[in-house]
């Protein structure tokens, strides 16, 4: 006699279409020990844009002594081929940051606050409460001019000074920030701490909370190689929207540990297998990656990137032709 199934497979729903959020011009260079040359920023981002991304975060408007890697982020804007359909969005911290941003002619702008306190603190010289009162005046103003607003809420699973957040505190900044209100909201785990359990306990609770899944993107780090899992967990919640960085990049100086953003090439090779439909052509994110690579003299810490690096990369990256 057969033996009894005792765990049947069920395949869930998944979203059919995903957004790819990329990263890497800001968070991937971000902490990086060299300031590249605003050269080398735009033809990256023009790369990107070649490859299909729809949304690509170009730099940020912050302190220059903050981050000095993106302080030209106004230049970058002035140079890079803005392709229509495309969003290019820029970090904003504050009125000063968005003035800046609205010079440069960006059209989606990211405000960023945090589940801790002391991260925030670190990262924004502000409290919870007190950058969301920074952040009121920059989007009534972003509003008026039609441009989008993301919130990014980081540490929200893990926080390198205050160790585990709850679901509860993440639920609390989300609501603060929708009432700005905000067009979408990024869950950031910017430690890479979080594991599939984490995900579903944080959506749902936001879930429980009135929040709709269609504002939500997961933004995560593959700090500890749990990220791919975490976007399958964002999947099966209905979360439609993963930032990622080509080639794996980034990670903020103000959170210690915070390497390794999830890699877009590892994100977009999860989704093409789930047959989920991005828009994006992936030996050309390898092309971006590999150009990346050049100018920093090191091989990004992608996986998918390792596993074709000795391989020829299948488009005419000067030319951008197949
Ligand atoms: P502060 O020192 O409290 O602010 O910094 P301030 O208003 O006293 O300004 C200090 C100096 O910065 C002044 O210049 C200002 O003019 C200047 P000074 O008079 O000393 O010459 N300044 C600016 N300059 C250019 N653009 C601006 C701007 N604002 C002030 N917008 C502040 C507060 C928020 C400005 C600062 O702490 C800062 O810029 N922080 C940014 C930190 C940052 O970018 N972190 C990384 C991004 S977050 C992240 O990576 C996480 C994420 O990826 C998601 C995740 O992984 O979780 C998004
Ligand atoms: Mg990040």
């Amino acid at each position: 006699m057969a033996e009894t199934q005792d765990y049947p497979i069920e395949r869930p729903d998944l979203p059919r279409r995903a957004t790819v959020y990329e990263v890497g011009p800001r968070d991937g260079l971000q902490n990086e020990a060299e300031k590249l040359p605003v050269d080398v920023r735009v033809r990256f981002v023009d790369l990107l844009t070649e490859a299909g991304l729809p949304a690509i975060e170009v730099g940020s408007f912050v302190s220059r002594s903050a981050i000095p890697q993106l302080a030209d982020t106004d230049e970058v804007f002035a140079r890079i081929h803005r392709a229509s359909g495309v969003r290019y969005p820029a970090l904003v911290p504050n009125l000063k940051g968005l003035e800046r941003a609205i010079l440069a002619g960006v059209r989606e702008i990211a405000v960023f606050t945090a589940a801790s306190e002391t991260f925030n603190q670190r990262n924004i010289h502000a409290g919870i409460d007190e950058s969301i009162e920074r952040f009121g005046p920059v989007a009534s103003r972003a509003r008026e001019d039609g441009i989008r607003v993301r919130g990014y809420v980081s540490t929200a699973f893990g926080c390198p000074y205050e160790g585990e957040i709850s679901p509860e505190a993440v639920r609390e900044v989300v609501h603060k920030l929708l009432d700005l209100p905000v067009d979408e909201i990024s869950i950031g785990d910017t430690i890479g701490v979080a594991t599939p359990t984490g995900v579903y306990d944080v959506i749902e609770t936001l879930y429980d909370s009135g929040v709709t899944r269609g504002v939500l993107a997961l933004h995560l780090h593959d700090t500890r190689g749990t990220a791919l899992a975490n976007v399958y967990a964002g999947l099966e919640c209905g979360i439609a929207t993963f930032d990622s960085s080509a080639g794996g990049l980034g990670g903020c100086p103000y959170a210690p540990g915070a390497s390794g953003n999830l890699a877009t090439e590892d994100l977009v090779y999860m989704l093409e297998g789930l047959n989920i439909e991005t828009g994006v052509t992936l030996p050309k994110v390898v092309a971006a990656s590999r150009y990346l690579a050049g100018e920093l003299g090191r091989r990004p810490p992608g996986r998918y990137l390792a596993a074709v690096w000795g391989q020829d990369v299948p488009v005419a990256v000067e030319t951008g032709e197949p």
